[in-house]
């Protein structure tokens, strides 16, 4: 499943920390941005690599909501709706998104390109209401701003 590179690179890893246990989480990063989400095979196979309890990966995938253990579409949209996000209307948000694409939280649209998620803070209180789209913060969120992101994303 892993490319020789990618083999050095979880060596690599690995070299950093004292445990194998200790790894996963980087080894699991590596893993998912190749194949997109984390399959209960992926985790075997991670779980091999490393020489730890299967279980042990099973437990990390499924308690970090930065893992996903299912295919999710290629534009992911985690709307934090933690407390200062919520004062600040993060219901709107969820609302303009869901509205716009015509998903609720936790679905996929039919042609596999968003995912919206509810999320719990994402450290970025002070710009509330935000949202992660993939790995990037777009914050202080209107349902203006909302629609021009998905403009940009459809057309990228
Ligand atoms: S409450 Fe939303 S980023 Fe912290």
């Amino acid at each position: 499943m892993f490319t020789e590179e990618e083999h050095r690179k979880v060596q690599e890893i690995r070299s950093h920390y004292p445990t194998a246990q200790a790894a996963v989480m980087s080894v699991l990063h590596l893993y998912q941005d190749k194949y997109g989400y984390i399959s209960f095979e992926g985790m075997q196979y991670v779980a091999e690599l490393l020489e730890i309890p299967v279980e042990h990966v099973l437990g990390v995938v499924t308690f970090y909501e930065m893992y996903h253990d299912h295919p999710i579409g290629k534009f992911h949209l985690q709307v934090c709706t933690n407390v200062s996000c919520l004062l600040r209307d993060s219901d709107t948000v969820l609302e303009t998104i869901s509205k716009r694409l015509g998903i609720a939280p936790g679905e996929t649209t039919d042609d596999g390109t968003f995912t919206v998620t509810e999320v719990e803070c994402l450290g970025s209180c002070g710009t509330a209401p935000m949202m992660s789209v993939n790995k990037e913060y777009k914050e202080n969120l209107t349902p203006e701003k909302i629609n021009e992101i998905i403009d940009a994303l459809l057309a990228s």
